[in-house]
């Protein structure tokens, strides 16, 4: 059971501003980096969440996940129970798609106002579609980067002020490991996993041991996987972002008429490169008339992108399995581009030829939400992993921070992956 005392009424306005003032102030002097700090802060805060390893000793954990680092402005209520059980009470998405489909890409500025417009709006209806009081939470959660870092501050300020006034942890997730835990929304995926992270910033393979514990195995050394999508299908007149207008368009397309380069056959390592894929596709794509050109390389683009994932993570497969020590491997496919029917298809009968067992979270986990980011932060919070106030939003925060220093795939100043 609960045992934080939690006020029974909302607090008072000069009671929110008396405690936030300060920290402000504190905050505005700490070093611009986010600070881990594990269970020793929270000892005697926490009482309910002792736990060991993933045992938690409480019934369930209620945590609010607030999403704001691209185009989504979203909002959930995730509780997990002590035996592990996931529920997602609500989850609520506001697209801002609208907003930048004229500028054919998302514009910093106008995302991080339309996140302050509306935080306050979703979080709200989260609370409401859960029937959770905010006395109710045991944590929130918040995305503290990589992205766009006027949306991702507008979350995470939004965030510790709710922290701040309620007396509750606060946890700063990092996106990309809410994706990492997306499957695990719905169904009952146990660590470890190989996981395919695909999204509009990012394309990586990473070994999933746990929160926390991400090991890099590959990395894209240009482009994602989604940034190729949307640019090819700009360029084939499809509005952005351009992935999903892309797979209807390639529908019954001739995916062999159009040959495209093949980046990084039979390389070594799990990197992967969509830069020339992208310039390629796209210079064709300017010299077409008809739809049914369109559709064939729309089909041919489609069916590059998901071979040169699998052979990719083909690579990975077998690094994986010779670490599990007879384990049974599994592979986890996530974000955006995980929406994708083909490439969900192609990854499933691969995983079938290497003996894998194959998860991909529902469509709607697969795109950006809030719930995978409460349930990141409930998974945190039961082990302890709590930040402070004065955490920083991080515009670039690579999963394996120790991989990210030792083999950089972004260079500064030049535009690529994100992580
Ligand atoms: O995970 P996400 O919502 O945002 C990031 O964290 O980047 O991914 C968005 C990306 C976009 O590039 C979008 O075009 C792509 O995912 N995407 C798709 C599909 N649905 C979304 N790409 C290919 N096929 C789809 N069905
Ligand atoms: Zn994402």
């Amino acid at each position: 059971m609960c045992t934080r005392t939690a006020a029974s009424s909302s607090p008072s306005a000069l009671a929110i501003a008396v405690r936030i003032i300060p920290a402000w102030a504190r905050a505005s002097f700490d070093a611009r980096v986010p600070m881990r700090i594990g269970c020793l802060f929270m000892q005697g805060r926490l009482p309910h969440v002792a736990s060991l390893g993933n045992q938690m000793t409480t019934p369930h954990l209620t945590v609010l996940g607030l999403e704001t680092s691209c185009d989504e402005t979203a909002a959930a209520v995730v509780r997990v129970s002590g035996d592990a059980r996931v529920e997602v009470l609500s989850s609520v998405v506001l697209s801002q798609i609208a907003e930048h489909a004229p500028y054919g890409g998302v514009v910093p500025e106008i995302a991080a106002r339309a996140h302050v417009e509306s935080i306050d709006v979703i979080a709200r209806k989260a609370l409401a579609d859960a029937g959770v009081a905010m006395t109710e939470l045991d944590g929130i959660a918040a995305t503290a980067g990589p992205g766009l870092v006027g949306g991702v501050m507008v979350g995470l300020s939004f965030g510790k002020a709710i922290a701040l006034a309620l007396g509750l942890p606060l946890i700063a997730v990092n996106h990309l490991e809410g994706h990492a835990v997306s499957a695990r929304l719905t169904a009952d995926i146990p660590y470890p996993f190989l996981l395919l992270l695909v999204s509009g910033g990012h394309c990586q393979l990473l070994d999933v041991a746990g929160v926390g514990a991400c090991r890099r195995l590959g990395s894209t050394i240009d482009d994602a996987a989604g940034e190729a999508f949307d640019k090819i299908g700009g360029a084939l007149g499809l509005e952005y972002p351009a992935g999903p207008a892309l797979e209807r368009l390639g529908e019954g397309g001739d995916a062999s008429r159009f040959p495209l380069p093949r980046a990084l056959l039979g390389r070594d390592g799990c990197d992967f490169s969509f830069s020339g894929l992208k310039t390629a596709a796209a210079r064709l794509a300017a010299g077409l008339v008809s739809d049914i050109d369109r559709r064939d390389l729309a089909a041919a683009v489609q069916g590059a992108i998901s071979r040169q994932l699998c052979e990719r993570t083909a690579r990975a497969m077998k690094l994986y399995a010779h670490a599990q020590e007879g384990r049974s491997p599994r592979l986890v496919v996530a974000g955006g581009v995980a929406a994708n029917q083909r490439i969900r298809a192609d990854l499933r009968t691969l995983s079938a030829a290497e003996g894998f067992s194959f998860d991909a979270p529902p469509l709607a986990y697969c795109t950006d939400n809030a719930a995978m980011i409460a349930l990141a932060g409930a998974e945190r919070l039961a082990l302890g992993l709590v930040d402070e106030l004065s955490v920083a939003a991080r515009p670039r925060w690579p999963l394996d921070e120790a991989a990210a220093r030792l083999h950089p795939t972004h260079v500064p100043g030049r535009k690529g992956a994100k992580a």
